[in-house]
């Protein structure tokens, strides 16, 4: 089989992408994933932003020292920094609504656990990326519109984090897993394997949004 040229490459990920998120933007909506919030709701969101937060930034951490080039290892290392920061930010805020910043951190909802054990088994950096920033990553900005939208009514300092830090940083850097894909996944077998975890990646976060939005107090 013949490697793809990066710019084919890049548009079957992101067909692939795309398809999963049409998929998983229905099912989250029927199963009241856009239903109104309470404090219990949105406390419950701040403690999955936790886990997805401070995993982001640990899956990838293993990964910074094998970049072999600096102009793109540098951004990636401020990328792992910036996940912790958002943790650390979301974990405050729990703690100012008298929440346990680490409810879902101690015990993750078997879905969530099963997806990040997956990103830590992956065997590369590209098919990490690929699952990772390219994959369900770029998930956020979007479920994060309609949250930031229903929660500035009831809480609007979470939605100025939201909106003014998380997001703001997610895009400094939506550029850097396209680029790191293009550059390094330029032979046939790491482009499908890169695609079966980009697969595997978005299966595994729509199983564990589900799971996340049937777990919430009503
Ligand atoms: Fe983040
Ligand atoms: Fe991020």
């Amino acid at each position: 089989m013949e490697a793809l040229k990066a710019e084919e490459f890049l548009n079957q990920l992101t067909e692939c992408r795309e398809a999963f998120w049409e998929k998983l933007n229905a099912e989250r909506k029927s199963y009241g994933a856009e239903k109104p919030l309470s404090a219990a709701i949105v406390l419950r969101r701040l403690q999955f932003g936790v886990v997805m937060e401070r995993k982001a930034a640990e899956v990838t951490a293993r990964w910074v020292g094998q970049i072999p080039d600096l102009d793109l290892q540098q951004p990636m290392s401020e990328y792992v920094a910036n996940e912790l920061k958002h943790t650390s930010i979301l974990r405050q805020r729990i703690k100012e609504l008298n929440g346990d910043p680490d409810a879902l951190w101690k015990e993750p909802l078997p879905e969530l656990k099963e997806l990040w054990d997956f990103h830590a088994s992956l065997s590369s950096l590209c098919e990490l990326i690929a699952s990772v920033q390219f994959g369900h990553e770029e998930f956020f900005p979007r479920t994060s519109k309609s949250f930031i939208e229903r929660v500035t009514p009831i809480d609007p300092k979470t939605a100025s984090i939201y909106r003014d830090t998380l997001l703001a940083d997610e895009a400094g850097h939506e550029w850097i897993a396209p680029e790191i894909l293009s550059r390094y996944a330029t032979d046939a077998a790491t482009q499908q394997k890169s695609l079966e975890a980009l697969k595997k990646g978005c299966e595994l976060f729509g199983r564990a949004i589900q799971s996340f939005n049937r777990s919430m107090p009503s």
